[in-house]
């Protein structure tokens, strides 16, 4: 049967690698809501709202897609309260699933009816991650390959501003 999956990340920014992963969930899952959160250990580049607003974006012609921001809270208390028992992420290599491993326990000890499952993405974007892409980009390296036009374009505008300052 298929079900209701969150999709959770960070998403800064949100590259052809995440998009994968989402075509894959849907595939799998009836609904996938994108969730766009805060990761404690990390400095976002884009805000919330500009990670927002690319991610609506890029999934604007898929259907089966929302995108959802958690600006405070847990990821289990949400996942719990919009009744997904499904959280997807994506593994590109081995040295994600350390991390993974202990998310994911984590969130089964918090909300033990949810089960996380990981997905590979195609192997071309095994070596697309979003903290490399930004660094590439705001160093002004061409990423056209890697995100959606209007991420590219966000991510222009990001590295205009940052220069002015
Ligand atoms: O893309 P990322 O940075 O690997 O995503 C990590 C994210 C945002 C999914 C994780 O930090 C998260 O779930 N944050 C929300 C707060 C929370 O529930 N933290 C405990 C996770 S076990």
């Amino acid at each position: 049967m298929k079900q209701r999956a969150i999709y959770p990340g960070t998403f800064d920014p949100f590259t052809n690698g995440h998009l994968d992963v989402l075509e894959r969930a849907l595939n799998i899952f009836e609904e996938v809501i994108v969730v766009i959160a805060e990761n404690s250990q990390k400095h976002a580049l884009f805000t919330i709202e500009e990670r927002e607003i690319m991610t609506r974006e890029v999934i604007c012609d898929y259907s089966g897609v929302t995108v959802e921001v958690l600006h405070k809270g847990l990821l289990a208390d949400y996942a719990r309260q919009v009744g997904a028992r499904s959280i997807v992420r994506g593994v590109r290599q081995v040295k994600d699933f350390e991390y993974e491993f202990q998310m994911s326990l984590l969130n089964r000890q918090l909300y033990p009816e949810v089960t996380t499952v990981f997905l590979m993405p195609n192997v071309k974007y095994t070596y697309v991650a979003s903290s490399i892409i930004k660094e590439v980009a705001m160093l002004g390296g061409d990423v056209s390959k890697f995100v959606h036009p209007c991420v590219l374009e966000m991510m222009h505008q990001k590295r205009e501003e940052l220069n002015k300052q």
